[in-house]
């Protein structure tokens, strides 16, 4: 642990005094779903997670076993079954007669559309899969997969799991750097993407990351043998003959029908790496039975799914978790028809979402509290020149919602009275853990409140003890859960360190939360050294380390300072190495470095872990054991009076940082 247990500083604090509550509809409650019977049957969690299992998905060999707990903390679930995730996605909607339907509502940046139906995308994602099989990868091999939102993206990840081989998605906001060292550390050997993709009217390069990061693999990699390349863009792009290929031709050449490979529900579907606490990510890896049954009964569950008349619309990008389990699986595993968008909420202009709603009359809408915000900032003009009648289900992820933000969605976005679900999860849960149910949860703003039927979660003490409603504490998980991570990607111990070493036998979140007066939980975003910018997670740690891996710098301390748009944004302190001392005293040559850094920065972890601010410091506060103590540096960073600082072991130290803000 860090010095960091005063979660209060991530500026969710107001929420003490949160009275407010909204029932669901009557209308709503009457076809929901799910009822409250669900908590009910979700009390005898084996139980109520194997109906799911078997009503959810299509086993190839059904299960005799639920949980096999024996090896905890790795989780064994339905393991002598078999299924493959594409067949349940594709195959069997279209043998049920629904291969007419849209699976896919493309939207490109610049405005091309692409509508693909079940039947269609089987057949690319077929004859994806046998061009992948062509090019030699095999059951168990990993792929790496590096995109813009593309119909072509979905049908690659599908196409992996089709045959059984792990993807390892990487966000295509990453730089080549950090697009090297997941490559390195899943053993790809095979990477998908494409020239570029649209972002706010210019293509933007992915290729060219994707040739960087292959010349400086580490010589203990085997080598990257096949590049597959989408053209989106049609930008100018670097070509290795022999290595790379183009999508297009190599789909051309395959066959249009591809026998999946059934593997055991404990076969690995991918690796998805995710910041850590220190500098290293941490490839997340999630296998397939268990998975899928929480991803499909979530989505179904989570935001009332009907399949034959919604539009549902998640705005996450396939790089993060949130693509994974409700763009990817969760959605297609129910049959869903569903909007994929490539580019940025205001290209060309701030009401683009809304008019994608009002297109395709969206009735699902699943996005981020920093993407409510920034619409917010925009006014509620922009959504007003649009119909968003179709909505019925809003949902939120991946920070602390606040409560002025959750009002704004439900009253310009949701009409008033839509039904808002404030979903908790991680990356390595694998999907939704904590939310409202839609039909059943009088919702209040800024809570996720309650955890799923079969799912244990509480706040718990220092000493792992629960704490009384009124209270706070850590949030644990306190049962196993079929979407759980399996592992570490070759780091059990990792693994048993990071999440079950806190409080042996339950998984510590990294979560402060706490508890109301009914026991509704309320998260107060991260305990650890981990900042969440816009949604997106960042290690402190690892922004350090690429600070002072550049030549001028010595020390670096980075904290997450509260961004009213953002959640937080990325500050750093840096002590420059004494040759550069004296031209930082140049406020013109001060100001250069500071941007060269940024740009450093952008360059080895990518453009969303670039320092909002850095400070060239004299001194950083540490312990007298030498631990620098961020809580004072978010103190400066947030323009707050500098909190105790009597455990420094130079106490003088502060006032010679803040006379630099
Ligand atoms: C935060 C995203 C409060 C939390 C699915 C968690 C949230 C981290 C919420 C995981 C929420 C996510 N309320 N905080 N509804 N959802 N978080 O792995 O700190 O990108 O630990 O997964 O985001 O981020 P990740």
């Amino acid at each position: 642990m860090t010095d960091r247990t005063d979660a209060s500083t991530s500026g969710m604090d107001n929420h003490a005094n949160e009275a407010r509550s909204f029932a669901p509809p009557a209308p709503f409650a009457a076809q929901a779903n799910v009822d409250a019977d669900a908590y009910g049957l979700g009390a005898d969690s084996e139980r109520f997670w194997a109906d799911q299992a078997r009503a959810m998905l299509t086993w190839k060999t059904p299960f005799t076993q639920t949980l096999d707990w024996s090896q905890a903390p790795v989780a064994r679930w339905f393991a002598d079954g078999t299924l493959n995730a594409a067949h349940n996605a594709l195959d069997r909607h279209v043998q049920a007669g629904n291969g007419d339907r849209v699976a896919l509502y493309f939207e490109g940046e610049p405005g091309d559309t692409r509508q693909v139906t079940y039947a269609e995308l089987l057949t690319e994602v077929s004859r994806a899969a046998n061009a992948l099989q062509s090019l030699g990868v095999k059951t168990g091999d990993r792929v790496v997969i590096y995109m813009p939102m593309l119909v072509e993206s979905v049908v690659t990840m599908l196409a992996c799991a089709r045959i059984g081989a792990p993807h390892s998605v990487v966000f295509g906001g990453f730089s080549a750097d950090a697009l090297r060292s997941r490559i390195e550390d899943a053993g790809a050997r095979i990477v998908v993407t494409a020239d570029g993709g649209w972002r706010r009217g210019a293509p933007a390069a992915l290729k060219p990351a994707v040739d960087e990061a292959i010349a400086g693999l580490d010589p203990s990699h085997p080598g990257v043998d096949h590049v597959v390349v989408v053209r989106r863009t049609g930008q100018e792009i670097g070509w290795t003959q022999g290595r790379d290929l183009w999508w297009s031709e190599a789909l051309e050449a395959a066959d249009t029908r591809h026998d999946p490979v059934f593997v055991e529900a404990e076969h690995p579907l991918f690796i998805l790496y995710t910041s850590g606490t220190t500098g290293k990510p941490k490839g997340i890896l999630h296998t397939t039975g268990g998975y899928l049954t929480q991803a499909a009964w979530t989505h179904w569950a989570v935001f009332d799914l009907k399949a034959d008349s919604d539009v549902y619309w998640c705005t996450a990008d396939i790089g993060w978790i949130t693509g994974h389990s409700y763009v990817v699986y969760g959605p297609l595993v129910n049959g869903a028809s569903q909007v994929i968008y490539e580019g940025t909420p205001d290209a060309p202009h701030r009401g683009r979402w809304w008019e994608i709603v009002q297109k395709y009359k969206v009735s699902i809408l699943y996005t981020a509290p920093t993407a409510i915000r920034t619409c917010m900032k925009w006014g509620e003009q922009i959504p007003a020149q649009f119909d968003l009648g179709s909505l019925r289900v809003l949902g939120s992820v991946g920070e602390p919602i606040n409560p002025e933000a959750w009002m704004w969605y439900r009253r310009v976005i949701g009409g008033g009275s839509t039904p808002i679900v404030d979903t908790w999860w991680q990356t390595e849960t694998g999907a939704i853990m904590i939310s409202p149910l839609p039909g059943v949860t009088a919702t209040k703003p800024g809570s996720a409140q309650v955890p799923l039927p079969g799912i244990g979660a509480t706040v718990v003490d220092d000493d792992a003890a629960p704490v009384p409603n009124g209270a706070g504490g850590y949030l644990v998980i306190t049962k196993p859960w079929p979407s759980m991570l399996r592992g570490i990607w070759g780091d059990l111990q990792r693994f048993k360190d990071t999440y079950w070493s806190r409080f042996p036998g339950i998984y510590f979140a990294g979560d402060g939360a706490k508890k109301d007066q009914d026991g509704d939980i309320w998260l107060l975003g991260r305990v650890d050294d981990v900042m969440n910018v816009s949604g997106h997670r960042l290690s402190t740690t690892e922004i350090e380390s690429s600070l002072v891996a550049h030549e001028s710098v010595a020390e670096a301390a980075v904290v997450g300072a509260a961004d009213e748009t953002t959640g937080q944004a990325v500050v750093a302190f840096v002590i420059v190495r004494a040759q550069f001392a004296e031209l930082v005293t140049d406020p013109a040559q001060a100001a250069a470095l500071q941007e060269q850094l940024r740009n450093h920065v952008g360059k080895q972890i990518g453009p969303i872990a670039k320092p909002r601010r850095i400070l060239i410091v004299p001194e950083l506060p540490k312990t007298r054991s030498g631990k620098i103590m961020r809580r004072l540096l978010r103190d400066v960073a947030e323009n707050r009076t500098v909190g105790d600082a009597t455990t420094l072991a130079d106490s003088s130290v502060m006032n010679l940082i803040a006379r630099k803000m």
